[in-house]
């Protein structure tokens, strides 16, 4: 990041100018850095929704929304959805460096020896109503794991802020699954080591006592390569939200519980939900879908068409193609009839129609990566609810990675927005018997 150039702003009621740095990256817009404009001229910058703000700097993900651009540490998504593994990725991402194979092994034995949870731990798993959803589970879990894991636990330790990453990424799994478990009254699986991060993940999902289970290596893949295309996305809500809550010196499985419960919402990663239950619905009405994608472009309907847009990528988003065409081949290799299939075609057609709509053109409006996500984990079994479950244990590896780069950072502040004050102004108690 270099800074020689500069932006001047001149207040042009009192001809006051100020002369600001502008940052270079090494890749996307240059960055004007306003932390003196208040100082100098007595202002703040308003920004709902950060449409224009960078929060913070970081080397972690970086992505281009118009030219459809993806990349961790450096390397395309592409590249590492075709070559790599989600393991693989975690250590690229928490080391910042792709591992040699005795690094990866020893990563992934690590990440294999940490999946177990407190025995105390699941006994909460019964405090929760049987018709809890997952997400929900997931928050009061993840949050519960700041109450067990006191070792190791100085967050200005080095060493101590990776062994919360590997304990957060081995346990994740076993956490989700658990609260599939739950919810659904089936006694609780525990890990097995012999088995790949994503096998392990299938077996806790769907084994039972009574009979042997083998994970199908076509869904522990297409699984893989899921969780490797949701493992990062730089400062998205949830991110934003774990080095906001992070940035107080909070407990970081607190944190990352922050981060879950912004995920939640089906602006974010509660979208690959909502996809399913809206090409359900369009399937069960009969009606045309013309008639969904008017409803869509409809400013008095707050339908919208989910699975469509995004706040960064004004292009195809690169997740989407790649997720698309795993999502054909996994459900031609099943020989997939009767419901999925009709989803999938119902998606394509739904894309067609609406890639051909002008309101979609003219605002960029592509299918995001939760348009053919869902499809998958149905196609795996796995029910709707669990969806978001899925992304957010992905997501953990980027959640974990931004808050060791911020607590790393020798300038670390605590988040403190600013606001635009509109409300009313010194005005007089009154006392509630003259009101
Ligand atoms: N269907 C219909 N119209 C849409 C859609 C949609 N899915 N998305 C955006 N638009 C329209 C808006 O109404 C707006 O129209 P206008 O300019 O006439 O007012 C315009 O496109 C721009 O949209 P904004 O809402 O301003 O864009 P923003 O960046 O704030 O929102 C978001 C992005 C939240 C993702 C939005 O596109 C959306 O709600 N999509 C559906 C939900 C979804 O798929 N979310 C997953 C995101 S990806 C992820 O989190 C992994």
């Amino acid at each position: 990041m270099s800074n020689e150039e500069t932006v001047t702003i001149t207040d042009n009621s009192t001809g006051k100018q100020v002369t600001l740095p502008l940052y270079k990256p090494t890749a996307g817009p240059k960055v004007i850095d306003i932390g003196s404009l208040y100082k100098e001229l007595g202002y703040f910058t308003y920004d709902p929704g950060f449409m224009s703000t960078a929060s913070c700097s970081s080397a972690i993900t970086f992505l281009d929304g118009g030219k459809g651009v993806l990349q961790y540490r450096g390397y395309p998504i592409e590249q590492l959805a075709e070559q790599s593994s989600y393991l693989e990725v975690c250590y690229l991402l928490l080391n910042n460096r792709l591992p040699n194979s005795n690094e990866l092994d020893q990563f992934t034995n690590t990440i294999t020896r940490h999946t177990m949870l407190h025995e105390a731990m699941i006994r909460f798993y019964s405090g929760f109503r049987r018709d809890a959803h997952p997400m929900a589970i997931m928050v009061g879990c993840v949050g519960a794991l700041s109450a067990f894991y006191h070792d190791h636990m100085d967050i200005h330790n080095e060493e101590h802020r990776m062994i919360t990453a590997y304990r957060l990424v081995a346990k994740m799994p076993t956490i989700a699954a658990l609260s599939y478990r739950h919810a659904n009254g089936k006694p609780f699986v525990y890990p097995r080591n012999s088995l790949s991060y994503t096998e392990n993940f299938l077996h806790m999902m769907f084994s039972m006592p009574t009979e042997e289970y083998v994970p199908d290596p076509l869904l522990a893949k297409a699984l893989d390569l899921i969780m490797i295309l949701h493992a990062d996305h730089e400062q998205n809500a949830s991110t934003s939200t774990v080095r906001l809550a992070g940035s107080s010196d909070a407990n970081p499985f607190a944190a990352v519980a922050s981060g879950i419960a912004a995920l939640w919402g089906p602006a974010h990663g509660g979208a690959n939900e909502a996809v399913i239950r809206m090409l359900i619905d369009i399937n069960q009405s009969g009606k045309p879908l013309q008639a969904f994608v008017d409803r869509a472009k409809d400013k008095n309907d707050p339908f919208r068409l989910m699975g469509f847009g995004h706040r960064v990528y004004k292009n195809y988003d690169p997740r989407a193609k790649l997720v698309r065409e795993v999502c054909h081949k996994l459900l031609k290799d099943m020989e997939a009839t009767g419901e999925q299939q009709k989803l999938l075609e119902t998606a394509m057609a739904l894309e067609k129609v609406a890639l051909e709509d002008d309101y979609f053109v003219e605002r960029n409006l592509y299918p995001n990566v939760d348009f053919y996500s869902g499809i998958i984990f149905l196609a795996m079994g796995i029910p709707m609810n669990m969806f978001t479950v899925i992304f957010a244990m992905a997501r953990t590896i980027g959640w974990i990675t931004q808050w060791i780069e911020m607590m790393s950072d020798s300038e670390l502040k605590i988040g403190r927005p600013r606001q635009l004050y509109n409300g009313a102004i010194d005005l007089d108690y009154v006392p509630i018997d003259k009101r």
